[in-house]
């Protein structure tokens, strides 16, 4: 499933950038703003039809063009490649192509190139609101459980139908009593698969943590959204008078979260920033493992790696990504790249990105 070539046209400062990338590592180092982060995002846009940087499509399409475009080509394990690409309009349409042929959806495309990011802004994963940490278990959940998506979007449907109601108001009890089995069977199952999900989480989680620092304990804990002890429908029931009040839906798994905790309290609360990004990067990388022992492999990208991270850190996370066989791109503005030490075996390429061109510095560097 690696990118055994990427083509980018019109993202950001990106004209044109075409090249081979390793089926492992893949150094990009160059000056700010010369373009590294623009490739990351590219290869994300691709996977999720969406950047990581912003939400309006328009602030990553290159000033005075119409469209920007990625495509790839992806490795399958019986050595023929799928060509993937996805074009991106000014006015919003979006265009996903498998084959040559149009897909239905950018979903298609995040089956087939599941993609980790580890960056600075990865820290929102802790310090960012629930809504974070609930994508963060529903892109586990939905690579693992093939039922996810439909019921987790027929769940949203139902959830926004209902807040509509209750905000409109002259909704009586019983009314609403009769809307709520679809909500109730469907975040149910939404709810199954997201426990599931941590509970397979945890103990890789725990294992990654612990290959990155042991002097830190750190524990999951996955919060539904309504009392434990209670069944959906129950909660539903005995907030139903009290959603009336409101005008929405105050209770069930759109309240869902992820508590990150030490000993003594939040983890946001009692660790440093780089212990905050070793935990981060764990929860990613724990995440990546998971996948991996399906049999799908996935990318890896790691954003501006030196950052808050000692070399000592860096070096064991840069180990930690080698050992998982995947590919991984990783962009430094730092030429000096004495803490990324690889094993002899390891086919690093290490790109330099100078004002939107990039090109190959070295490649298989052990080999050659
Ligand atoms: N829509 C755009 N069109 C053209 N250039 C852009 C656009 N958005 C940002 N840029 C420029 O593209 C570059 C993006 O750099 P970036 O990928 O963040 O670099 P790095 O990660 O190497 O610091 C910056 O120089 C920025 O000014
Ligand atoms: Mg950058």
């Amino acid at each position: 499933m690696p990118l055994v070539r990427l083509d980018i046209s019109h993202v950001r400062n990106l004209s044109s950038v075409r090249f081979e990338p390793s089926p492992q590592v893949n150094l990009i180092v160059g000056k700010n703003g010369s373009g590294k982060t623009s490739v990351l995002e590219a290869i994300h846009l691709l996977s999720f039809g969406r950047s990581f940087r912003s939400h309006k499509h328009k602030t990553y399409i290159q000033h005075d063009n119409e469209a920007c475009l990625i495509f790839a080509q992806l490795a399958q394990a019986d050595g023929r490649t799928t060509r993937v690409g996805l074009q991106r309009q000014r006015d919003g349409q979006i265009d996903v192509r498998i084959q040559g042929q149009r897909a239905q959806s950018v979903i298609e495309l995040a089956e087939r190139l599941p993609v980790q990011l580890i960056n600075p802004d990865a820290f929102r994963l802790l310090e960012g609101s629930p809504s974070i940490r609930r994508q963060f278990i529903d892109w586990g959940a939905f690579h693992f459980d093939h039922e996810f998506i439909s019921a987790w979007r027929g769940w949203q449907k139902a959830l926004k139908q209902r807040n509509t109601l209750l905000r409109r108001g002259k909704i009586s009890a019983s009314l609403l009593s009769a809307f709520d089995q679809e909500l109730i069977r469907l975040g149910e199952q939404v709810n199954l698969s997201r426990k599931a999900y941590v509970e397979k989480l945890t103990p890789q989680f725990h294992r990654v943590l612990s290959l990155l620092t042991d002097a830190l304990k750190v524990d999951l804990h996955f919060f539904q959204g309504w009392d434990a002890q209670k069944t959906l429908s129950m909660a539903v029931e005995a907030g139903r008078e009290r959603d009336i009040e409101l005008g929405y839906t105050h209770t069930g798994p759109q309240r869902a979260d992820l508590r990150v905790k030490t000993a003594t309290g939040d983890a946001l609360d009692t660790l440093s920033r780089g212990q905050q990004k070793l935990v981060v990067s764990a929860l990613k990388i724990a995440q990546g493992q998971l996948l991996i022992d399906m049999g799908r492999p996935l990318v890896f990208l790691v954003d501006d790696l030196p950052a808050e991270l000692d070399s000592q850190h860096r070096q064991k996370l840069c180990q930690l990504l080698e050992s998982l066989n995947s590919q991984i791109f990783i962009t430094s503005v730092e030429p000096d790249t004495t803490d990324f030490t690889w094993a002899d075996s390891t086919d690093v390429r290490q790109f330099v990105m100078q004002q939107g061109e990039l090109s190959l510095l070295s490649k298989g560097l052990q080999e050659s």
